[in-house]
Protein backbone atom coordinates (compact mmCIF):
# COMPACT_ATOMS: atom_id res chain seq x y z
CA UNK A 1 0.00 0.00 0.00
CA UNK A 2 1.63 3.53 -0.82
CA UNK A 3 2.15 5.80 2.06
CA UNK A 4 0.28 8.56 0.74
CA UNK A 5 1.70 11.30 2.86
CA UNK A 6 4.98 10.02 1.74
CA UNK A 7 3.78 10.86 -1.90
CA UNK A 8 2.64 14.29 -1.10
CA UNK A 9 5.58 15.31 -0.12
CA UNK A 10 7.60 13.65 -3.00
CA UNK A 11 4.55 15.27 -5.24
CA UNK A 12 4.81 19.01 -4.01
CA UNK A 13 8.68 19.03 -4.59
CA UNK A 14 7.80 18.08 -7.74
CA UNK A 15 5.11 20.39 -8.35
CA UNK A 16 7.05 23.05 -7.16
CA UNK A 17 10.05 22.84 -9.93
CA UNK A 18 7.77 22.83 -12.44
CA UNK A 19 6.38 26.00 -11.15
CA UNK A 20 9.98 27.33 -12.61
CA UNK A 21 8.77 26.69 -15.87
CA UNK A 22 5.42 28.65 -15.18
CA UNK A 23 7.33 31.78 -13.23
CA UNK A 24 10.04 32.02 -16.00
CA UNK A 25 7.07 33.64 -17.99
CA UNK A 26 8.68 32.66 -21.32
CA UNK A 27 5.54 30.97 -23.47
CA UNK A 28 3.87 31.09 -26.84
CA UNK A 29 0.19 30.81 -26.80
CA UNK A 30 -1.73 28.77 -29.37
CA UNK A 31 -6.09 28.27 -29.61
CA UNK A 32 -7.80 24.95 -29.20
CA UNK A 33 -11.29 24.67 -29.40
CA UNK A 34 -12.20 28.14 -29.98
CA UNK A 35 -10.48 31.82 -29.35
CA UNK A 36 -11.08 31.74 -25.90
CA UNK A 37 -9.59 28.22 -25.28
CA UNK A 38 -6.40 28.72 -25.01
CA UNK A 39 -2.74 26.67 -24.24
CA UNK A 40 0.87 27.83 -23.86
CA UNK A 41 3.80 26.22 -23.89
CA UNK A 42 3.92 26.87 -20.36
CA UNK A 43 1.28 24.48 -19.80
CA UNK A 44 2.76 22.12 -22.36
CA UNK A 45 6.17 21.99 -20.58
CA UNK A 46 4.91 21.73 -16.72
CA UNK A 47 2.73 18.42 -18.11
CA UNK A 48 5.17 17.08 -19.90
CA UNK A 49 8.02 17.53 -16.89
CA UNK A 50 5.45 16.46 -14.22
CA UNK A 51 4.44 13.58 -15.89
CA UNK A 52 7.97 11.79 -16.59
CA UNK A 53 8.75 12.61 -13.18
CA UNK A 54 5.43 10.85 -11.74
CA UNK A 55 5.99 7.84 -14.39
CA UNK A 56 9.40 7.61 -12.61
CA UNK A 57 7.97 7.95 -8.80
CA UNK A 58 5.23 5.64 -9.39
CA UNK A 59 5.46 3.66 -12.56
CA UNK A 60 2.60 1.45 -12.61
CA UNK A 61 0.38 4.34 -12.68
CA UNK A 62 -2.03 5.81 -16.10
CA UNK A 63 -2.93 9.70 -16.68
CA UNK A 64 -5.62 11.87 -17.04
CA UNK A 65 -4.39 15.39 -18.38
CA UNK A 66 -5.99 18.20 -19.52
CA UNK A 67 -3.09 19.26 -22.65
CA UNK A 68 -2.55 16.90 -25.68
CA UNK A 69 -5.60 14.36 -24.65
CA UNK A 70 -3.52 12.11 -22.30
CA UNK A 71 -6.08 9.46 -20.73
CA UNK A 72 -4.46 6.42 -20.10
CA UNK A 73 -7.16 5.38 -17.31
CA UNK A 74 -7.06 1.64 -16.88
CA UNK A 75 -4.67 1.60 -13.44
CA UNK A 76 -5.50 1.22 -10.14
CA UNK A 77 -3.44 4.70 -9.62
CA UNK A 78 -4.31 7.35 -11.85
CA UNK A 79 -2.88 10.96 -11.83
CA UNK A 80 -5.07 13.87 -12.61
CA UNK A 81 -2.92 16.82 -14.12
CA UNK A 82 -4.13 20.64 -14.98
CA UNK A 83 -0.34 21.99 -15.59
CA UNK A 84 -1.59 25.56 -15.50
CA UNK A 85 -5.40 26.08 -14.21
CA UNK A 86 -6.42 29.29 -15.00
CA UNK A 87 -4.17 29.91 -18.47
CA UNK A 88 -5.86 32.93 -19.45
CA UNK A 89 -5.45 34.78 -16.00
CA UNK A 90 -1.45 33.53 -16.83
CA UNK A 91 -1.08 34.77 -20.15
CA UNK A 92 -1.94 38.18 -18.87
CA UNK A 93 0.27 38.42 -15.73
CA UNK A 94 -3.22 37.74 -13.27
CA UNK A 95 -1.58 36.00 -9.86
CA UNK A 96 -4.59 33.77 -9.87
CA UNK A 97 -3.24 30.38 -11.75
CA UNK A 98 -1.88 27.01 -10.53
CA UNK A 99 -0.58 23.76 -11.11
CA UNK A 100 -3.29 20.74 -9.51
CA UNK A 101 -2.02 17.14 -9.54
CA UNK A 102 -4.30 14.66 -7.87
CA UNK A 103 -3.49 10.60 -7.43
CA UNK A 104 -6.78 8.96 -7.93
CA UNK A 105 -6.83 5.45 -5.86
CA UNK A 106 -9.78 3.00 -8.07
CA UNK A 107 -11.04 6.10 -9.18
CA UNK A 108 -10.81 8.16 -6.03
CA UNK A 109 -8.59 11.15 -5.12
CA UNK A 110 -6.42 10.00 -2.21
CA UNK A 111 -3.06 12.60 -3.04
CA UNK A 112 -3.86 16.59 -4.00
CA UNK A 113 -1.65 19.28 -4.23
CA UNK A 114 -2.77 22.97 -5.58
CA UNK A 115 0.46 24.84 -6.24
CA UNK A 116 -0.26 29.03 -7.23
CA UNK A 117 3.45 29.90 -7.81
CA UNK A 118 2.63 33.54 -7.64
CA UNK A 119 0.46 33.62 -4.39
CA UNK A 120 3.24 30.87 -3.43
CA UNK A 121 0.44 29.36 -2.01
CA UNK A 122 0.60 25.43 -1.71
CA UNK A 123 -2.56 23.82 -0.97
CA UNK A 124 -2.05 19.76 -0.16
CA UNK A 125 -4.37 16.94 1.52
CA UNK A 126 -3.57 13.25 1.50
CA UNK A 127 -6.33 11.19 1.88
CA UNK A 128 -7.61 10.94 6.03
CA UNK A 129 -4.57 13.34 6.65
CA UNK A 130 -6.26 16.74 6.66
CA UNK A 131 -5.88 19.68 4.29
CA UNK A 132 -3.25 22.12 4.72
CA UNK A 133 -1.71 25.67 3.09
CA UNK A 134 1.70 25.69 3.21
CA UNK A 135 2.07 23.67 5.45
CA UNK A 136 -0.22 25.38 8.07
CA UNK A 137 -3.73 22.61 8.54
CA UNK A 138 -6.51 24.49 6.81
CA UNK A 139 -10.47 24.78 7.90
CA UNK A 140 -13.56 25.75 5.96
CA UNK A 141 -15.23 28.82 7.37
CA UNK A 142 -18.16 28.73 10.09
CA UNK A 143 -20.14 31.94 7.49
CA UNK A 144 -24.03 31.26 7.10
CA UNK A 145 -25.62 31.28 3.82
CA UNK A 146 -26.59 35.23 3.99
CA UNK A 147 -22.86 36.24 5.03
CA UNK A 148 -21.63 34.01 2.38
CA UNK A 149 -18.62 35.11 -0.35
CA UNK A 150 -19.93 32.93 -3.49
CA UNK A 151 -16.99 31.89 -6.81
CA UNK A 152 -17.87 31.09 -9.53
CA UNK A 153 -18.23 31.17 -13.60
CA UNK A 154 -20.30 31.27 -16.83
CA UNK A 155 -19.46 28.40 -18.92
CA UNK A 156 -16.33 30.21 -20.52
CA UNK A 157 -15.96 27.49 -23.48
CA UNK A 158 -19.86 26.63 -24.13
CA UNK A 159 -21.99 30.18 -24.25
CA UNK A 160 -24.94 28.71 -24.78
CA UNK A 161 -25.14 27.51 -21.35
CA UNK A 162 -24.32 31.00 -19.99
CA UNK A 163 -28.26 32.16 -19.42
CA UNK A 164 -28.65 29.23 -17.03
CA UNK A 165 -25.51 30.28 -15.31
CA UNK A 166 -26.98 33.85 -15.08
CA UNK A 167 -29.89 32.82 -13.28
CA UNK A 168 -28.49 30.76 -10.49
CA UNK A 169 -25.91 32.97 -10.18
CA UNK A 170 -28.25 36.10 -9.87
CA UNK A 171 -30.76 34.34 -7.13
CA UNK A 172 -27.72 33.12 -5.04
CA UNK A 173 -26.38 36.33 -5.16
CA UNK A 174 -29.54 38.01 -3.95
CA UNK A 175 -29.24 35.78 -1.04
CA UNK A 176 -25.60 36.10 -0.31
CA UNK A 177 -23.08 38.99 0.69
CA UNK A 178 -21.63 39.33 -2.66
CA UNK A 179 -19.39 36.59 -6.03
CA UNK A 180 -16.56 36.82 -7.38
CA UNK A 181 -14.63 34.77 -10.69
CA UNK A 182 -10.92 34.83 -9.78
CA UNK A 183 -10.55 32.33 -13.05
CA UNK A 184 -8.79 29.28 -11.65
CA UNK A 185 -11.52 26.48 -10.56
CA UNK A 186 -8.86 24.98 -8.67
CA UNK A 187 -7.32 28.15 -6.76
CA UNK A 188 -11.47 28.71 -6.05
CA UNK A 189 -12.19 25.39 -4.77
CA UNK A 190 -8.80 25.56 -2.44
CA UNK A 191 -10.13 29.29 -1.23
CA UNK A 192 -13.27 27.48 -0.49
CA UNK A 193 -10.94 25.01 1.49
CA UNK A 194 -9.20 27.56 3.46
CA UNK A 195 -12.39 29.80 4.45
CA UNK A 196 -11.61 32.38 2.06
CA UNK A 197 -15.04 32.05 -0.02
CA UNK A 198 -18.16 29.84 1.15
CA UNK A 199 -19.90 28.81 -1.93
CA UNK A 200 -18.79 27.34 -5.23
CA UNK A 201 -20.82 26.52 -8.93
CA UNK A 202 -19.52 26.20 -12.14
CA UNK A 203 -21.63 24.35 -15.32
CA UNK A 204 -18.93 22.30 -16.73
CA UNK A 205 -15.55 21.76 -15.51
CA UNK A 206 -13.41 18.57 -16.33
CA UNK A 207 -11.42 16.57 -13.46
CA UNK A 208 -8.08 17.98 -13.94
CA UNK A 209 -9.73 21.48 -12.68
CA UNK A 210 -10.75 20.28 -9.50
CA UNK A 211 -9.34 16.99 -8.82
CA UNK A 212 -7.10 17.79 -6.22
CA UNK A 213 -8.71 20.81 -4.62
CA UNK A 214 -11.76 18.29 -4.25
CA UNK A 215 -9.53 16.15 -1.93
CA UNK A 216 -8.20 19.60 -0.51
CA UNK A 217 -11.75 20.45 0.06
CA UNK A 218 -13.06 17.83 1.45
CA UNK A 219 -10.28 17.12 4.37
CA UNK A 220 -10.82 20.72 5.08
CA UNK A 221 -14.72 19.78 6.43
CA UNK A 222 -16.25 21.10 2.43
CA UNK A 223 -18.78 19.58 0.53
CA UNK A 224 -18.07 19.32 -3.22
CA UNK A 225 -20.73 17.59 -5.43
CA UNK A 226 -21.91 17.07 -8.87
CA UNK A 227 -26.03 18.16 -9.65
CA UNK A 228 -28.26 17.30 -7.54
CA UNK A 229 -26.04 15.69 -4.92
CA UNK A 230 -24.44 13.06 -7.39
CA UNK A 231 -20.86 11.71 -6.10
CA UNK A 232 -18.29 12.69 -8.70
CA UNK A 233 -16.94 10.39 -10.49
CA UNK A 234 -13.51 11.89 -12.28
CA UNK A 235 -14.20 10.70 -15.45
CA UNK A 236 -16.41 13.28 -17.28
CA UNK A 237 -17.11 16.82 -17.37
CA UNK A 238 -19.47 18.01 -14.21
CA UNK A 239 -21.74 20.37 -12.94
CA UNK A 240 -20.00 21.61 -9.69
CA UNK A 241 -21.10 22.64 -6.38
CA UNK A 242 -19.53 23.45 -3.27
CA UNK A 243 -19.82 24.63 0.32
CA UNK A 244 -18.37 25.36 3.34
CA UNK A 245 -20.47 23.07 5.15
CA UNK A 246 -23.40 20.38 4.57
CA UNK A 247 -26.12 22.98 5.53
CA UNK A 248 -25.06 26.32 3.12
CA UNK A 249 -24.59 22.98 0.15
CA UNK A 250 -28.51 22.45 0.82
CA UNK A 251 -29.39 25.80 0.01
CA UNK A 252 -27.17 26.07 -2.60
CA UNK A 253 -27.86 22.88 -4.44
CA UNK A 254 -31.71 24.06 -3.97
CA UNK A 255 -31.03 27.22 -5.87
CA UNK A 256 -29.12 25.52 -8.64
CA UNK A 257 -31.62 22.73 -9.16
CA UNK A 258 -34.82 24.98 -9.69
CA UNK A 259 -32.98 26.16 -12.71
CA UNK A 260 -31.05 22.92 -13.80
CA UNK A 261 -33.05 19.75 -13.58
CA UNK A 262 -30.54 16.96 -15.34
CA UNK A 263 -26.48 18.02 -16.63
CA UNK A 264 -26.80 19.37 -20.20
CA UNK A 265 -24.66 17.35 -21.69
CA UNK A 266 -22.32 14.17 -21.54
CA UNK A 267 -19.18 13.37 -22.61
CA UNK A 268 -16.57 10.46 -21.18
CA UNK A 269 -12.85 11.09 -20.99
C1 LIG B 1 -10.51 26.93 -16.53
C2 LIG B 1 -10.50 27.67 -15.23
C3 LIG B 1 -11.72 28.53 -15.10
C4 LIG B 1 -12.98 27.73 -15.22
C5 LIG B 1 -13.00 26.91 -16.48
C6 LIG B 1 -11.73 26.06 -16.58
P1 LIG B 1 -8.15 26.41 -17.68
O1 LIG B 1 -9.37 26.10 -16.67
O2 LIG B 1 -10.49 26.77 -14.14
O3 LIG B 1 -11.77 29.17 -13.86
O4 LIG B 1 -14.07 28.60 -15.20
O5 LIG B 1 -14.13 26.06 -16.45
O6 LIG B 1 -11.74 25.34 -17.79
O7 LIG B 1 -8.70 26.32 -19.07
O8 LIG B 1 -7.63 27.74 -17.36
O9 LIG B 1 -7.20 25.29 -17.36
CA1 LIG C 1 -8.44 24.00 -15.88
CA1 LIG D 1 -5.41 24.20 -17.92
Amino acid sequence: MLNYEKTLKSVSALVRQAAKIVKSRDFTVEEKSTKDDIVTSADIGVQTFLCDKLKKLLPESGFLCEEKHLSDVNHDYVWVIDPIDGTTNFSRNINECAISVALLYRRKPVIGAVYAPFLDFIFTAADGCGAKLNGKPIRTSDKAFDNSLFCTAMSLYKKEYAKVCNDIIFETYMQCNDFRRFGSCAVELCYLAAGKCDLYFEIRVFPWDYAAAYLILKEAGGVLKGLNGEELLFNKPTVLVGANNAENYKKLEEIVGKYLKSTPYYEEL
